[in-house]
């Protein structure tokens, strides 16, 4: 690659682009009807979030995400991509315009269909009317939480205090049962240097990761504390076992085919605070019967059945639970 990709780094800070002020004119151009759908046929496949293709983990190419608003903002490794008002000034205008030959040019030659002359233009036009994403949020894996939502002092306190209380009594893990994990799929490692507890994840394998996968883990129940099933191939029957993982605090379910009936497999976990159901086929009744888990402290639930009348209701029952479904 080329030297010259810092050269705009400093020029698009965020304050820049919170004052420029959406005006909605005619003719502006909509990022998520004219933009994203090019996009995400030419550049996504190399540009999204770590997923699996075929068993192996895909990073997106110089860290540079283009599947969603917050990530294409935040750029590449790089630093920026866009500075919005300057598409003269934008990595992102540069590489789609350079000539196909040059090993910077995006989509790289003979990788992905060429953007056409009018999708060039519909880029630059969008950069130069601001690089306004309007209400498209795109992915919403990996974006940071608000700052602003809690003070973060007490967060880190809380959560090591909690962490703290929950590990006591636990003796490690044995290398048996952590062995019959591994040969399972299952990645595993203690949530800190010292502690007894665990965190696992299917993350080099999640098409494989099946109930009975999940099942393996039964031996490491006392010691899990974190659970990431996302994106693997479980039911409402793995969501039995997991009801057997008494210290089990964080659980990420997102993009699964677990439904509200395995859901009330989890009442019986009275340590979880953090819940993932993006994307799951789970509903209101699903999020009624979480009110019975009184530490719950966040429940992920956007591109769920879940509604607006679904999160009121919980956040009725549990007061201090922070619901998000959109
Ligand atoms: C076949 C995979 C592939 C596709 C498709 C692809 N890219 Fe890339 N992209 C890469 C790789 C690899 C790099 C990094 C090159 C390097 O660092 O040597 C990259 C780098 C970039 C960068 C530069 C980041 C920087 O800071 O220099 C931008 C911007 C970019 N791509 C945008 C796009 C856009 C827009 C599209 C679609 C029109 C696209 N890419 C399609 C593989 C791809």
């Amino acid at each position: 690659m080329t030297s010259f990709k810092l050269r705009f780094h400093h020029l698009a800070t965020l304050a820049g682009l919170a004052s420029l002020a959406p005006l909605a004119l005619h003719g502006e151009v909509n990022f998520e009807k004219q933009i994203f759908p090019f996009m995400q046929k030419k550049c996504v496949d190399c540009h999204a979030a770590p997923h699996e293709v075929n068993g192996k983990k895909k990073e997106p190419k110089a860290e540079l995400r283009l599947d969603a608003a917050f990530a294409i903002l935040k750029g590449s490794k790089n630093g920026k991509i866009i500075t919005p008002k300057a598409s003269d000034k934008s990595r992102l205008y540069e590489v789609i315009t350079l000539p196909e030959d040059d090993d910077d040019a995006m989509p790289p030659k003979g990788k992905a269909d060429a953007l056409t002359a009018a999708e060039k233009t519909l880029i630059k036009q969008w950069i130069d009317e601001g690089a306004n994403f309007g209400t498209w949020e795109g992915n919403p894996v990996g974006k940071p939480a608000d700052p602003n939502a809690r003070p973060v002092v007490d967060v880190k306190r809380e959560h090591i205090d909690f962490y703290k209380a929950l590990e006591q009594g636990v003796k490690p893990a044995s290398e048996d049962a952590i062995k019959k994990a591994k040969a399972a799929g299952a990645q595993v490692s203690t949530i800190s240097v010292t502690s007894p507890l665990l965190r696992v994840d299917f993350l080099t394998g999640v098409s494989a990761c099946t109930d009975e996968k999940v099942a393996a883990l039964l031996p490491l129940a006392e010691n899990i504390a974190q659970i990431d099933l996302g994106r693997t191939a479980i039911t409402d029957g793995a969501l039995a076992t997991v009801a057997k993982f008494p210290r089990l605090a964080r659980l990420d379910l997102r993009q699964t085919k677990i439904t509200d009936k395995g859901i009330q497999s989890l009442t019986k976990l009275t340590k979880l605070q953090s819940l993932n159901l993006y994307g799951t086929e789970v509903g209101d009744s699903g999020l009624a019967t979480l009110a019975s888990i009184k530490g719950l402290k966040t429940v992920y639930a956007w591109q769920s059945k879940a509604t607006d009348a679904g999160a009121s209701k919980l956040k009725a029952a549990l007061p201090k639970v922070e619901v998000t479904i959109k």
